[in-house]
């Protein structure tokens, strides 16, 4: 590939290894070349995938104003298009290279520079099939070279050549990158970055790395600055919350920190995503006990057969999990609860797909992301025979999404002629005329008001239930 500049591909044997954890504290250099080369010059970045990923796009928008671009509200104007791609299953991918393939036309018509950053250039197979096939791509950079972003378009600029840098397995932690959210009054917030739990059929250990958690400090400096920025909500992120602070040299507890961001009285705080093994109890008391942590888990159940999450490396039973919600609904009878449910894994019988009905049945989801097993190349389950036909877990799908639709539906009920605190997100997209916010247990509710309530808490009484959104009134 004489037309390319290969720093470094993707490893997933070193994306598994584990390295110490090195906070790096110092800012991000413009070179004057680079900032001569933004002026009048726009950006658009495409976005897929999971809360990560739309953080790490808010640090691309943060790198690339800071170089001198400016936004551009439609890709058609834009000099430089970033897609943060998704690696989480097969038809996310397809998406994302009918999209890249799409952008040739554009590349054709006018010069232009087009980035791949996320998870799918972590992915040793999908790195060289993008240097193969997609030759119009000129930057492949990885989820840990963030920081690399404006000295590898220099490159990429003063070479014209494409520039390839993929470290796999780095321990590094960037806090002082620059960001542009996305909202003026809900902001996301990383706690941790990667994963350690390996789950056999999951990407994201390899694609994110291994799991480094914050300091504690900064994540406070960081709430506390967006407190007094105005911001009415929170949600702390990482792929598995509850491991937070176990390899940070003076251990820390998520209990503990929920508790120290809860203290600092933003109106609303969530957190995502949860793990059934790592998830103390605690947890539920830190939020019983501060009103403004929001009435809202979302905890992975994955499967409700104990030899299916045995294949999975789930670390924990159908026991287990249940014996965290029936203490969760215990103290927090309100308390709404949201999962992941995989079917059609490897080897998933008929009667232990029956297991995961038994149990979606016992806990009475509020919401559910259901997802048809997609093989990963590289993950333990991927050589495992995928020996379930598709009409098989079409099926099981269509199955366990009726069961979760009358739940939702039953307990959407309850909230009928009740009011709750809402907090308004903008106009729904379905129909203009309405609002549209979110219940503290996160369901959404669309009401008629002036759009001067964009961004604040309003009081709603839910009049109508829907399976996935509410509709109601605003309250005086
Ligand atoms: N196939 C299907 N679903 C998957 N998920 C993760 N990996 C796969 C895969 N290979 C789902 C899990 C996870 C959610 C983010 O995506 O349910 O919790
Ligand atoms: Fe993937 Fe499992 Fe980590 Fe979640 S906990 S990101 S499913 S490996």
């Amino acid at each position: 590939m004489p037309n390319a500049i290969i720093h470094h591909c993707p490893s997933l044997k070193l994306a598994r290894e584990r390295k110490e954890t090195i906070t790096d504290y110092s800012s991000i250099k413009i070179s004057s070349f680079l900032s001569k080369y933004a002026k009048g010059k726009k950006y658009y970045i495409y976005t897929h995938g999971c809360q990560a990923n739309y953080r790490d796009s808010e640090i691309f928008k943060g790198i690339l104003e800071e170089v001198g671009f400016k936004p551009s509200i439609d890709i058609d104007h834009a000099n430089i298009i970033l897609i943060n791609t998704c690696a989480v299953r097969e038809n996310a991918e397809n998406k994302v290279l009918g999209e890249i393939g799409n952008l040739k036309r554009l590349k054709n018509k006018k010069d232009i520079t087009i980035i791949i950053a996320g998870c799918m250039a972590m992915e040793e197979v999908m790195v060289n099939e993008l240097i193969k096939t997609f030759h119009h791509v000129d930057i492949i950079l990885g989820t840990h070279d963030i920081a690399k972003l404006p000295d590898l378009l220099e490159e990429h600029l003063k070479k014209d050549k494409r520039v390839i840098e993929v470290n796999s397995g780095s321990g590094y932690i960037h806090e002082r990158l620059p960001s542009v959210r996305d909202s003026i009054f809900k902001a996301f917030v990383n706690i941790a970055y990667g994963c350690d739990k390996f789950c056999t059929y999951c990407i994201v250990p390899y694609t994110r790395g291994r799991e480094r958690s914050r300091d504690p400090k900064d994540i406070i400096k960081e709430c506390k600055d967006l407190v007094k920025q105005g911001y009415l909500e929170i949600t702390l992120l990482g792929q598995n919350v509850d491991s937070y602070g176990k390899d940070l040299k003076k251990k820390y507890s998520f209990a503990k920190l929920l508790d120290e961001v809860a203290k600092l009285k933003i109106p609303r705080i969530s957190f995502l995503t949860s793990h059934p093994y790592d998830f103390s109890l605690e947890i539920i008391d830190v939020m019983k006990k501060h009103k403004n942590i929001q009435p809202y888990l979302h905890l992975p159940l994955q499967s409700g057969d104990d030899k299916i999450l045995k294949l999975m490396g789930r670390k924990y039973d159908s026991k287990k999990y249940l014996s965290i919600i029936k203490y969760a609904k215990r103290v927090m009878p309100n308390l709404s609860i949201s999962t992941d449910i995989i079917v059609g894994f490897p080897n998933e019988k008929d009667s232990q797909f029956k297991n995961t009905l038994k149990l979606v049945k016992a806990v009475k989801y509020d919401s559910a992301f259901t997802f048809i097993y997609s093989p990963r190349s590289g993950t333990p389950a991927a050589k495992m025979k995928d020996n379930i036909s598709y009409q098989t877990k079409v099926q099981r799908f269509k199955k366990l999404n009726e069961i979760l639709k009358q739940q939702m539906s039953e307990n959407n009920k309850k909230l009928l002629n009740h009011a709750f605190s809402v907090l308004v997100d903008g106009v729904s997209k379905t129909d203009k005329t309405m609002l549209t916010g979110r219940l503290p247990n996160n369901k959404i509710v669309n009401f008629k008001g002036n759009k001067n309530l964009i961004g604040k808490i309003v009081k709603v009484k839910i009049n109508e239930e829907h399976i996935y959104f509410l509709m109601g009134s605003l309250e005086k």
